[in-house]
């Protein structure tokens, strides 16, 4: 896929459906120049998402489609997708973006549709992954940013973070160290994609295309900087 915007700047819509805290940590990584791309749609299936208002601040197009307001999950994708390509966007990034996706929209988006997941997939797809990783004893948790698929969270994953539950974590101190992870590893993801690094080919990651035998870790990316 080609990154030419006019400017040379690949050219992203986020999808959000609250806090939007990924988002600001790809938004900070246009400004820095870590991410040769620039954000052109912020998009929510929630209206009170408190993303969206800090995107409209920082005068990015947002919109908010309630899915409520829908008679189908197709109408809803439908009017999505219509946004999303009005906007010229070329990649899709999820981030915290809490709807299913149907078959049709995310085959629309193959390859150019990431998501950002706090668990280390296949492990807890799904809600509550760090209140579930503590209750079943585990030693670490962290998060994955993967190509979209129909399958829930089940896409080819092309990195991780991994961080260590310590014994009196709460869900929510875990889920505050994850967050900070995925702050630094999305950036990361989303440079690799936009700069034809990493690709999606016969179902499985490609890193410059050879066919990647497992996710890269942020740890060592982090080690070797
Ligand atoms: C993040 O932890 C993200 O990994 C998670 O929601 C949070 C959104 O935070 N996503 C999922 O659980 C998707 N299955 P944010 O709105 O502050 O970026």
């Amino acid at each position: 896929m080609s990154t030419d915007s006019g400017d040379g700047k690949a050219r992203l819509a986020i999808l959000i459906s609250g806090r939007g805290s990924n988002m600001q940590s790809l938004l900070a990584a246009c400004d820095s120049g870590q991410l040769a791309a620039k954000v052109c749609l912020v998009a929510s299936n929630n209206p009170e998402a408190e993303g969206l208002p800090y995107a409209a601040g920082r005068g990015i197009k947002t919109i908010s489609l309630d899915h409520r307001q829908f008679a189908s999950r197709t109408d809803f994708e439908t009017q999505l997708a219509k946004s999303i390509d009005d906007s010229g966007a070329e990649y899709v990034l999820l981030a915290g973006f809490m709807r299913i996706l149907g078959e049709s929209f995310v085959s629309r988006y193959q390859g150019r549709m990431l998501n950002i997941h706090p668990s280390l997939l296949p492990a807890y797809p799904g809600l509550d992954t760090h209140a579930r990783a503590i209750a079943n004893g585990d030693t670490e948790a962290g998060a994955s940013v993967h190509f979209v698929t129909p399958e829930l969270d089940g896409g080819p994953v092309m990195i991780q973070a991994r961080v260590r539950i310590e014994p009196d974590d709460s869900s929510g101190k875990l889920a505050q160290r994850v967050l900070e992870a995925e702050h630094r590893m999305y950036p990361i993801a989303v440079a690799w994609l936009v700069e034809g690094l990493v690709s999606l080919q016969n179902g499985q990651c490609h890193w410059q295309g050879e066919a990647m035998p497992s996710p890269r870790l942020l740890g060592d990316i982090e080690a070797s900087a």
